[in-house]
Protein backbone atom coordinates (compact mmCIF):
# COMPACT_ATOMS: atom_id res chain seq x y z
CA UNK A 1 0.00 0.00 0.00
CA UNK A 2 1.61 3.28 -1.22
CA UNK A 3 0.85 6.19 1.25
CA UNK A 4 3.36 8.97 0.52
CA UNK A 5 2.57 11.80 -1.14
CA UNK A 6 4.63 14.13 -3.04
CA UNK A 7 7.83 16.14 -1.36
CA UNK A 8 8.99 18.14 -4.66
CA UNK A 9 6.09 19.68 -5.32
CA UNK A 10 6.01 23.58 -6.23
CA UNK A 11 3.72 26.59 -7.79
CA UNK A 12 6.14 27.72 -10.42
CA UNK A 13 4.29 31.02 -12.01
CA UNK A 14 6.89 30.76 -15.08
CA UNK A 15 4.31 27.74 -16.41
CA UNK A 16 1.51 30.22 -16.59
CA UNK A 17 2.38 31.39 -20.45
CA UNK A 18 -0.03 34.07 -19.29
CA UNK A 19 -0.57 36.46 -22.12
CA UNK A 20 1.97 33.96 -24.88
CA UNK A 21 0.40 33.28 -28.26
CA UNK A 22 -0.61 29.65 -27.68
CA UNK A 23 -2.20 29.51 -31.36
CA UNK A 24 1.48 29.46 -33.31
CA UNK A 25 1.75 27.18 -36.41
CA UNK A 26 -0.82 24.34 -37.02
CA UNK A 27 -1.92 24.40 -32.79
CA UNK A 28 -4.47 27.39 -34.35
CA UNK A 29 -6.60 24.75 -36.54
CA UNK A 30 -9.48 23.82 -34.46
CA UNK A 31 -10.62 24.42 -31.46
CA UNK A 32 -11.11 21.68 -28.61
CA UNK A 33 -12.10 21.38 -24.97
CA UNK A 34 -9.65 21.42 -22.54
CA UNK A 35 -6.19 21.80 -25.60
CA UNK A 36 -2.91 21.62 -23.80
CA UNK A 37 -0.92 24.78 -23.94
CA UNK A 38 2.17 24.29 -26.69
CA UNK A 39 4.29 26.14 -24.69
CA UNK A 40 4.41 23.24 -21.60
CA UNK A 41 4.89 20.52 -24.13
CA UNK A 42 7.55 22.28 -25.55
CA UNK A 43 9.15 23.25 -21.98
CA UNK A 44 8.61 19.69 -20.89
CA UNK A 45 10.51 18.29 -24.08
CA UNK A 46 13.31 21.16 -23.89
CA UNK A 47 13.85 19.57 -19.74
CA UNK A 48 13.35 15.51 -20.79
CA UNK A 49 13.51 14.82 -24.14
CA UNK A 50 16.66 16.02 -25.44
CA UNK A 51 18.11 12.75 -26.57
CA UNK A 52 14.27 11.05 -27.27
CA UNK A 53 13.66 9.77 -30.02
CA UNK A 54 9.73 8.62 -30.18
CA UNK A 55 7.06 10.25 -28.10
CA UNK A 56 3.73 8.79 -27.30
CA UNK A 57 0.45 10.53 -26.02
CA UNK A 58 -2.40 8.07 -25.09
CA UNK A 59 -4.70 10.87 -24.95
CA UNK A 60 -3.72 12.87 -27.59
CA UNK A 61 -6.82 14.87 -28.28
CA UNK A 62 -6.19 17.10 -31.25
CA UNK A 63 -2.22 16.43 -30.58
CA UNK A 64 -0.77 19.48 -29.33
CA UNK A 65 2.54 17.34 -27.64
CA UNK A 66 2.58 15.27 -31.21
CA UNK A 67 3.07 19.09 -33.30
CA UNK A 68 5.76 20.01 -30.65
CA UNK A 69 7.40 17.02 -30.75
CA UNK A 70 7.82 16.75 -34.60
CA UNK A 71 8.43 20.26 -34.59
CA UNK A 72 11.57 18.92 -32.48
CA UNK A 73 12.48 16.51 -34.80
CA UNK A 74 11.31 13.81 -32.33
CA UNK A 75 8.65 10.80 -33.99
CA UNK A 76 5.53 10.76 -32.43
CA UNK A 77 2.55 8.45 -31.35
CA UNK A 78 -0.60 9.53 -30.30
CA UNK A 79 -4.13 7.98 -29.77
CA UNK A 80 -7.91 9.24 -29.24
CA UNK A 81 -11.38 7.43 -29.51
CA UNK A 82 -12.92 10.96 -30.88
CA UNK A 83 -12.51 10.22 -34.33
CA UNK A 84 -12.55 14.50 -34.47
CA UNK A 85 -9.69 14.58 -32.69
CA UNK A 86 -8.28 11.87 -34.50
CA UNK A 87 -8.55 13.54 -37.61
CA UNK A 88 -7.62 16.80 -36.19
CA UNK A 89 -4.50 14.94 -35.01
CA UNK A 90 -3.79 13.75 -37.89
CA UNK A 91 -4.09 17.06 -40.32
CA UNK A 92 -2.22 19.03 -37.58
CA UNK A 93 1.27 17.04 -38.25
CA UNK A 94 0.78 16.02 -42.06
CA UNK A 95 2.95 18.44 -44.64
CA UNK A 96 0.75 19.27 -47.37
CA UNK A 97 2.37 20.91 -50.73
CA UNK A 98 1.36 24.22 -50.30
CA UNK A 99 1.23 25.31 -53.96
CA UNK A 100 -1.66 22.34 -54.95
CA UNK A 101 -3.52 23.37 -51.27
CA UNK A 102 -3.63 26.98 -52.56
CA UNK A 103 -4.75 25.82 -55.68
CA UNK A 104 -7.08 23.73 -54.24
CA UNK A 105 -8.38 26.47 -51.86
CA UNK A 106 -8.99 28.50 -55.46
CA UNK A 107 -11.07 25.59 -56.90
CA UNK A 108 -13.29 25.84 -54.23
CA UNK A 109 -13.85 28.90 -54.51
CA UNK A 110 -14.91 28.68 -57.56
CA UNK A 111 -16.88 25.71 -57.04
CA UNK A 112 -19.22 27.83 -54.43
CA UNK A 113 -19.79 30.65 -56.97
CA UNK A 114 -20.91 27.52 -59.19
CA UNK A 115 -22.98 25.91 -57.30
CA UNK A 116 -25.02 28.61 -55.09
CA UNK A 117 -28.03 28.23 -57.65
CA UNK A 118 -27.53 24.90 -58.61
CA UNK A 119 -27.70 22.21 -56.12
CA UNK A 120 -28.78 18.95 -58.34
CA UNK A 121 -27.14 15.67 -56.69
CA UNK A 122 -26.10 17.21 -54.17
CA UNK A 123 -26.99 14.79 -51.07
CA UNK A 124 -28.79 15.77 -47.87
CA UNK A 125 -27.16 14.12 -45.10
CA UNK A 126 -29.62 12.70 -42.68
CA UNK A 127 -28.83 12.02 -39.09
CA UNK A 128 -31.38 12.26 -36.17
CA UNK A 129 -32.51 15.83 -35.09
CA UNK A 130 -30.83 17.59 -37.91
CA UNK A 131 -33.26 19.80 -38.35
CA UNK A 132 -33.62 20.45 -34.68
CA UNK A 133 -29.64 22.08 -35.19
CA UNK A 134 -29.54 23.14 -38.41
CA UNK A 135 -31.75 26.10 -40.43
CA UNK A 136 -32.36 25.01 -44.32
CA UNK A 137 -30.26 27.23 -45.90
CA UNK A 138 -26.92 26.83 -43.55
CA UNK A 139 -28.04 22.65 -44.36
CA UNK A 140 -28.03 23.61 -47.95
CA UNK A 141 -24.58 25.70 -47.55
CA UNK A 142 -23.14 22.87 -45.66
CA UNK A 143 -24.00 20.54 -48.56
CA UNK A 144 -22.42 22.79 -51.00
CA UNK A 145 -19.56 22.57 -48.84
CA UNK A 146 -19.30 18.89 -47.83
CA UNK A 147 -20.12 17.83 -51.84
CA UNK A 148 -16.76 20.03 -53.23
CA UNK A 149 -14.73 17.80 -49.98
CA UNK A 150 -15.76 14.49 -51.98
CA UNK A 151 -14.73 15.53 -55.24
CA UNK A 152 -10.89 15.56 -53.47
CA UNK A 153 -9.40 12.33 -53.93
CA UNK A 154 -6.35 13.11 -52.26
CA UNK A 155 -6.79 12.01 -48.76
CA UNK A 156 -4.28 14.97 -46.93
CA UNK A 157 -6.72 17.55 -48.83
CA UNK A 158 -9.56 16.25 -47.26
CA UNK A 159 -8.87 15.92 -44.08
CA UNK A 160 -7.29 19.52 -44.57
CA UNK A 161 -11.16 20.48 -45.79
CA UNK A 162 -12.41 18.70 -43.18
CA UNK A 163 -10.88 19.86 -40.23
CA UNK A 164 -12.21 23.35 -41.30
CA UNK A 165 -15.59 22.49 -42.52
CA UNK A 166 -16.11 20.67 -38.81
CA UNK A 167 -15.35 23.91 -37.23
CA UNK A 168 -17.74 25.66 -39.38
CA UNK A 169 -20.51 23.05 -38.81
CA UNK A 170 -20.32 23.70 -34.97
CA UNK A 171 -20.32 27.43 -35.19
CA UNK A 172 -22.91 27.93 -38.10
CA UNK A 173 -25.34 25.12 -35.83
CA UNK A 174 -27.89 26.21 -33.13
CA UNK A 175 -25.32 25.18 -30.62
CA UNK A 176 -24.64 27.59 -27.79
CA UNK A 177 -21.46 29.03 -28.22
CA UNK A 178 -18.55 28.61 -25.19
CA UNK A 179 -20.06 25.78 -23.96
CA UNK A 180 -18.75 22.00 -24.88
CA UNK A 181 -22.28 20.23 -24.19
CA UNK A 182 -24.46 20.37 -27.24
CA UNK A 183 -27.44 23.01 -25.51
CA UNK A 184 -29.21 25.04 -28.03
CA UNK A 185 -30.00 28.45 -28.03
CA UNK A 186 -33.13 30.14 -26.79
CA UNK A 187 -35.67 31.44 -29.54
CA UNK A 188 -34.34 34.92 -29.68
CA UNK A 189 -31.10 33.95 -30.65
CA UNK A 190 -31.85 31.60 -32.83
CA UNK A 191 -33.91 34.55 -34.41
CA UNK A 192 -31.02 36.75 -34.53
CA UNK A 193 -28.58 33.95 -35.92
CA UNK A 194 -27.60 34.19 -39.28
CA UNK A 195 -24.33 32.97 -39.86
CA UNK A 196 -22.26 33.35 -42.87
CA UNK A 197 -21.36 29.62 -43.33
CA UNK A 198 -18.92 29.85 -46.90
CA UNK A 199 -17.43 33.13 -44.82
CA UNK A 200 -16.92 30.68 -42.17
CA UNK A 201 -15.12 28.17 -44.11
CA UNK A 202 -12.86 30.63 -46.13
CA UNK A 203 -12.05 32.27 -42.94
CA UNK A 204 -10.50 28.72 -41.27
CA UNK A 205 -9.12 27.56 -44.81
CA UNK A 206 -7.35 30.57 -44.82
CA UNK A 207 -5.76 30.47 -41.40
CA UNK A 208 -5.18 27.27 -41.09
CA UNK A 209 -3.06 27.15 -45.04
CA UNK A 210 -0.86 29.96 -42.63
CA UNK A 211 -0.80 27.71 -39.53
CA UNK A 212 0.52 24.78 -41.99
CA UNK A 213 2.88 26.98 -43.59
CA UNK A 214 4.03 28.35 -40.36
CA UNK A 215 4.67 24.57 -39.41
CA UNK A 216 6.54 23.86 -42.73
CA UNK A 217 8.94 26.42 -42.08
CA UNK A 218 9.82 25.64 -38.46
CA UNK A 219 9.83 21.95 -39.09
CA UNK A 220 13.58 20.84 -38.15
CA UNK A 221 13.93 17.32 -39.75
CA UNK A 222 11.29 14.74 -40.69
CA UNK A 223 9.65 13.46 -38.13
CA UNK A 224 6.53 12.35 -38.31
CA UNK A 225 3.31 11.48 -36.46
CA UNK A 226 0.69 8.12 -36.47
CA UNK A 227 -2.14 8.36 -34.74
CA UNK A 228 -4.06 5.87 -33.83
CA UNK A 229 -7.30 4.97 -31.82
CA UNK A 230 -6.04 2.34 -29.22
CA UNK A 231 -7.58 2.11 -25.82
CA UNK A 232 -5.08 1.86 -23.29
CA UNK A 233 -7.45 1.06 -20.85
CA UNK A 234 -7.50 -2.19 -22.40
CA UNK A 235 -4.46 -2.70 -24.04
CA UNK A 236 -1.04 -1.56 -25.51
CA UNK A 237 0.44 -3.24 -29.01
CA UNK A 238 3.14 -4.89 -28.58
CA UNK A 239 5.40 -2.63 -30.71
CA UNK A 240 5.54 0.55 -28.11
CA UNK A 241 6.84 -1.69 -25.41
CA UNK A 242 10.32 -0.27 -24.01
CA UNK A 243 10.25 1.63 -26.86
CA UNK A 244 9.24 5.17 -25.80
CA UNK A 245 11.32 7.92 -24.75
CA UNK A 246 9.01 10.19 -23.33
CA UNK A 247 5.31 10.17 -22.38
CA UNK A 248 3.98 13.50 -22.25
CA UNK A 249 -0.04 13.89 -21.93
CA UNK A 250 -2.97 15.42 -20.46
CA UNK A 251 -5.86 12.66 -19.75
CA UNK A 252 -9.31 13.83 -19.09
CA UNK A 253 -9.94 15.28 -15.69
CA UNK A 254 -12.45 13.06 -15.65
CA UNK A 255 -15.52 10.69 -16.70
CA UNK A 256 -17.42 12.61 -19.73
CA UNK A 257 -20.84 13.05 -18.66
CA UNK A 258 -19.93 15.18 -15.22
CA UNK A 259 -16.61 16.84 -16.38
CA UNK A 260 -16.01 17.66 -19.88
CA UNK A 261 -18.00 16.30 -22.99
CA UNK A 262 -15.76 15.62 -25.50
CA UNK A 263 -18.48 13.03 -27.60
CA UNK A 264 -20.90 15.73 -27.35
CA UNK A 265 -18.70 18.87 -28.50
CA UNK A 266 -17.78 16.70 -31.62
CA UNK A 267 -21.35 15.37 -31.90
CA UNK A 268 -22.70 17.65 -34.96
CA UNK A 269 -19.12 17.97 -36.66
CA UNK A 270 -18.57 13.36 -36.40
CA UNK A 271 -22.20 13.45 -37.80
CA UNK A 272 -21.65 15.50 -41.54
CA UNK A 273 -18.34 13.95 -41.52
CA UNK A 274 -20.61 10.65 -41.47
CA UNK A 275 -19.05 8.93 -38.26
CA UNK A 276 -21.84 6.40 -37.25
CA UNK A 277 -21.16 5.65 -33.63
CA UNK A 278 -20.87 9.95 -33.18
CA UNK A 279 -23.60 9.70 -30.24
CA UNK A 280 -21.97 6.68 -28.82
CA UNK A 281 -18.30 8.33 -27.94
CA UNK A 282 -18.68 9.96 -24.45
CA UNK A 283 -19.81 6.44 -23.32
CA UNK A 284 -16.39 4.95 -25.12
CA UNK A 285 -14.13 7.08 -23.34
CA UNK A 286 -12.46 6.79 -19.68
CA UNK A 287 -14.70 6.02 -16.79
CA UNK A 288 -17.53 5.81 -19.51
CA UNK A 289 -18.49 2.58 -18.23
CA UNK A 290 -20.00 2.21 -14.75
CA UNK A 291 -18.73 -0.71 -12.56
CA UNK A 292 -21.49 -2.13 -10.17
CA UNK A 293 -18.50 -3.01 -7.31
CA UNK A 294 -15.94 -0.26 -5.58
CA UNK A 295 -12.48 -1.60 -6.23
CA UNK A 296 -10.05 -1.48 -3.33
CA UNK A 297 -6.81 0.59 -4.46
CA UNK A 298 -3.32 -0.02 -3.40
CA UNK A 299 -3.35 3.82 -2.98
CA UNK A 300 -4.75 4.69 0.83
CA UNK A 301 -5.82 8.37 -0.62
CA UNK A 302 -7.64 7.32 -2.73
CA UNK A 303 -9.76 5.25 -0.97
CA UNK A 304 -10.21 7.77 1.63
CA UNK A 305 -11.92 10.20 -0.73
CA UNK A 306 -13.88 7.63 -2.80
CA UNK A 307 -15.29 6.22 0.81
CA UNK A 308 -16.28 10.02 1.86
CA UNK A 309 -17.70 11.09 -1.16
CA UNK A 310 -20.11 7.44 -0.80
CA UNK A 311 -21.02 8.90 2.70
CA UNK A 312 -22.45 11.69 0.36
CA UNK A 313 -23.83 9.91 -2.92
CA UNK A 314 -22.92 6.29 -3.17
CA UNK A 315 -23.57 6.82 -7.23
CA UNK A 316 -21.56 9.49 -7.80
CA UNK A 317 -18.37 7.54 -5.37
CA UNK A 318 -19.03 4.60 -7.78
CA UNK A 319 -18.58 6.56 -10.81
CA UNK A 320 -15.18 8.46 -9.73
CA UNK A 321 -14.28 4.31 -8.50
CA UNK A 322 -14.59 3.17 -12.23
CA UNK A 323 -13.18 6.66 -13.56
CA UNK A 324 -10.27 5.92 -11.17
CA UNK A 325 -10.01 2.42 -11.75
CA UNK A 326 -9.84 2.73 -15.88
CA UNK A 327 -6.78 5.32 -15.15
CA UNK A 328 -5.08 2.67 -13.24
CA UNK A 329 -5.42 0.53 -16.17
CA UNK A 330 -4.14 2.89 -18.71
CA UNK A 331 -1.72 3.78 -16.52
CA UNK A 332 -0.31 0.32 -16.16
CA UNK A 333 -0.13 -0.10 -19.50
CA UNK A 334 1.42 3.13 -20.68
CA UNK A 335 4.32 2.47 -17.84
CA UNK A 336 5.33 -0.74 -19.97
CA UNK A 337 5.87 1.25 -23.23
CA UNK A 338 8.52 3.78 -21.75
CA UNK A 339 11.81 3.11 -21.69
CA UNK A 340 14.77 2.64 -18.97
CA UNK A 341 14.99 6.13 -17.95
CA UNK A 342 11.97 7.16 -19.94
CA UNK A 343 9.91 9.88 -18.97
CA UNK A 344 6.07 10.18 -17.84
CA UNK A 345 4.85 13.55 -17.96
CA UNK A 346 1.10 14.23 -16.93
CA UNK A 347 -0.64 17.14 -16.94
CA UNK A 348 -3.70 16.66 -14.94
CA UNK A 349 -6.24 18.63 -12.70
CA UNK A 350 -7.85 18.33 -9.32
CA UNK A 351 -11.72 18.44 -9.39
CA UNK A 352 -13.49 18.69 -6.76
CA UNK A 353 -17.42 16.40 -6.19
CA UNK A 354 -18.88 16.47 -3.26
CA UNK A 355 -17.01 19.49 -1.62
CA UNK A 356 -14.35 17.00 -1.78
CA UNK A 357 -11.11 17.01 -3.59
CA UNK A 358 -9.83 14.29 -5.84
CA UNK A 359 -5.72 14.57 -5.49
CA UNK A 360 -5.30 13.57 -9.29
CA UNK A 361 -1.62 14.64 -8.93
CA UNK A 362 -1.02 12.53 -6.41
CA UNK A 363 -3.02 9.06 -7.49
CA UNK A 364 -0.88 9.61 -10.75
CA UNK A 365 1.91 9.76 -9.06
CA UNK A 366 1.11 7.12 -6.80
CA UNK A 367 -0.25 4.56 -10.21
CA UNK A 368 3.44 5.01 -11.65
CA UNK A 369 4.98 4.54 -8.71
CA UNK A 370 3.51 1.25 -8.53
CA UNK A 371 4.53 0.25 -11.44
CA UNK A 372 8.47 1.04 -11.39
CA UNK A 373 8.86 4.64 -11.54
CA UNK A 374 10.26 7.12 -9.15
CA UNK A 375 9.16 10.85 -8.95
CA UNK A 376 10.83 13.42 -10.14
CA UNK A 377 8.96 16.71 -9.18
CA UNK A 378 5.00 18.27 -9.60
CA UNK A 379 4.75 21.79 -11.02
CA UNK A 380 1.41 23.48 -9.67
CA UNK A 381 0.54 26.03 -12.61
CA UNK A 382 -2.27 29.09 -12.80
CA UNK A 383 -4.76 28.29 -15.67
CA UNK A 384 -4.87 31.48 -17.26
CA UNK A 385 -5.74 30.53 -20.75
CA UNK A 386 -7.05 26.83 -20.91
CA UNK A 387 -10.80 26.61 -22.18
CA UNK A 388 -12.03 24.99 -19.24
CA UNK A 389 -14.81 25.32 -16.90
CA UNK A 390 -13.48 26.94 -13.97
CA UNK A 391 -16.83 26.44 -11.98
CA UNK A 392 -18.87 23.48 -11.99
CA UNK A 393 -22.06 22.51 -10.40
CA UNK A 394 -21.17 20.36 -7.87
CA UNK A 395 -24.12 19.60 -5.47
CA UNK A 396 -25.82 19.03 -8.77
CA UNK A 397 -28.23 22.05 -7.22
CA UNK A 398 -29.06 24.39 -10.36
CA UNK A 399 -27.10 27.53 -10.30
CA UNK A 400 -24.67 26.59 -7.24
CA UNK A 401 -21.51 26.48 -8.51
CA UNK A 402 -17.81 26.53 -6.99
CA UNK A 403 -14.48 27.33 -8.23
CA UNK A 404 -13.24 23.97 -9.17
CA UNK A 405 -10.05 23.80 -11.10
CA UNK A 406 -7.97 27.16 -11.36
CA UNK A 407 -4.57 25.27 -11.09
CA UNK A 408 -3.19 22.54 -13.26
CA UNK A 409 -0.65 19.65 -12.02
CA UNK A 410 2.72 18.89 -14.16
CA UNK A 411 3.42 15.81 -12.82
CA UNK A 412 7.03 14.40 -13.55
CA UNK A 413 7.94 10.78 -13.14
CA UNK A 414 11.03 8.30 -14.48
CA UNK A 415 11.12 4.73 -14.97
CA UNK A 416 13.97 3.33 -12.65
C1 LIG B 1 -7.67 16.67 -22.17
S1 LIG B 1 -8.08 15.95 -23.73
C2 LIG B 1 -6.54 15.97 -24.56
C3 LIG B 1 -6.29 17.29 -25.23
C4 LIG B 1 -5.00 17.32 -26.00
N1 LIG B 1 -3.85 17.33 -25.13
C5 LIG B 1 -5.00 18.54 -26.92
O1 LIG B 1 -4.17 19.43 -26.74
O2 LIG B 1 -5.86 18.60 -27.79
C6 LIG B 1 -8.32 14.27 -23.34
C7 LIG B 1 -8.61 13.36 -24.52
O3 LIG B 1 -8.69 12.03 -24.04
C8 LIG B 1 -9.52 11.31 -24.92
N2 LIG B 1 -9.87 10.04 -24.24
C9 LIG B 1 -10.70 9.81 -23.21
N3 LIG B 1 -10.68 8.52 -22.87
C10 LIG B 1 -9.80 7.90 -23.71
C11 LIG B 1 -9.31 6.57 -23.84
N4 LIG B 1 -9.74 5.58 -23.05
N5 LIG B 1 -8.38 6.32 -24.79
C12 LIG B 1 -7.93 7.30 -25.60
N6 LIG B 1 -8.35 8.57 -25.52
C13 LIG B 1 -9.28 8.87 -24.59
C14 LIG B 1 -10.67 12.27 -25.20
O4 LIG B 1 -11.34 11.92 -26.39
C15 LIG B 1 -9.89 13.61 -25.28
O5 LIG B 1 -9.61 13.89 -26.62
Amino acid sequence: MINSISTNKYTDYSWDFRKENTKGNTHCFHNYPAMMIPQIANRLLENYATHASLLFDPYCGTGTSLVEANLRNINAIGTDLNPLAILIAKTKTTLIDLNNLSENISKFLTYLNDRLFDTTNIEKPDFKNINYWFDEKVMKNLMIIKSFIKTLEDQKLRNFFNVAFSETVRESSWTRNGEFKLYRMNEKQIRKFEPKVFELMIKKLDRNYYGLKEYTINLKGNAKSIIYDFNTVKDIPDNLINNVDIVLTSPPYGDSRTTVAYGQFSRLANQWLDISEASKIDNMLMGGIKRKEFNEFEFSILNNVIKKIAQIDNKRALEINSFYYDYYLSIKNVAKTIKKKGYACYIVGNRTVKGITLPTDEITKSFFEMNGFKHIETIIRNIPNKRMPSKNCPTNIKGKKSATMLNEYIVVLQKK
